[in-house]
């Protein structure tokens, strides 16, 4: 049977940039079973006591025995109220929810592609796949610098003419990375992200390649298109609204192929991770 915990968890950091916040939070029953690409739910009750019935799911950033890592933009008031939140404070989570990332035998590189916000599981199955002794990169695209969620660094860079930049989250576990963004920033490719990993897949024709990738839909239908007239590999983490969380309000339902028919599938059970060669996006 699926442990899942709901629990009081301690923030342990928070901090922000551009418009994005990260949360460390201490709970070590969903933090010692987290698995990449699994997600939390946090229960909003606001500062005015008020208690919002749906809780809010958020992609495991990062995990240890003892901590967990979210990231997250503030979209309305339940995300306004944790961009207030303060070390020392407290909040109730779900998790760890949903089925992981796994490393698919056979490849010989993992290429792991987010766009936005949609980058957030990413860190943490580049971290995971790095100590399985996987050689792991990393692309990630936004549309400007101030739509990056994560900043920048001069390590680990990934061998692109142009490209200077990387991005921290991946460095710091010795992943190599690259940025496209859709406006002139120096360090970075011009262009889309999809670009990017189309030109990588040219210069490493060679690789047997795992695609993992997390963020807005046109971006995973452009890279659908790509795996499947090339044959590659991979996973895809899909966001979609979530109320319950948990298989009960059946509100997160997402169409997969499976045995020649159409069904749907519940994002937060069956997913967020599918095989891109079955979803219908
Ligand atoms: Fe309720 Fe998925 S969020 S069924």
């Amino acid at each position: 049977m699926k442990l899942l915990h709901q629990v009081i968890a301690d923030v342990v950091e928070h901090d922000s940039f551009n418009r994005f916040h990260r949360l460390r939070l201490r709970a070590p029953e969903i933090a010692s079973k987290a698995l990449p690409g699994q997600f939390i739910c946090v229960y909003i009750d606001d500062e005015l006591g008020k208690r919002f019935i749906m809780p809010r799911p958020f992609s495991i950033s990062d995990a240890d025995k003892e901590e967990i890592e979210i990231v997250f933009a503030v979209v309305g008031s339940g995300t306004a109220w944790m961009a207030k939140l303060r070390v020392g404070d407290t909040l109730r989570i779900l998790g760890p929810l949903g089925k992981p990332f796994t490393w698919l035998d056979g490849c010989d590189v993992a290429l792991l592609v987010g766009g936005g916000i949609g980058f957030a599981p990413l860190p943490f199955l580049a971290k995971v796949l790095k100590a399985k002794g996987v050689d792991v990169v990393a692309i990630f695209g936004a549309k400007s610098a101030s739509e990056m969620p994560f900043k920048t660094a001069h390590e680990h860079v990934l061998r692109i003419s142009g490209v200077g930049l990387s991005v921290r989250e991946v460095a710091r576990w010795g992943v190599p990375s690259a940025i496209a963004l859709e406006q002139n920033y120096e360090g970075t490719f011009h262009g889309s992200v999809v670009d990017l990993v189309l030109h990588w897949l040219e210069t490493n024709q060679n690789r047997k390649v795992a695609i993992y990738a997390c963020g807005p839909r046109e971006m995973l239908k452009r890279l659908q298109g790509i795996m499947s007239e090339r044959s590659i590999a991979g996973q895809f983490s899909v966001e979609e609204r979530m109320a319950c969380g948990v298989g009960l309000c059946l509100g997160c339902a997402c169409k997969v192929i499976e045995d020649g028919m159409e069904r749907y599938k519940m994002v937060c059970v069956d997913g967020p991770v599918f095989d891109p060669h079955k979803l219908i996006l």
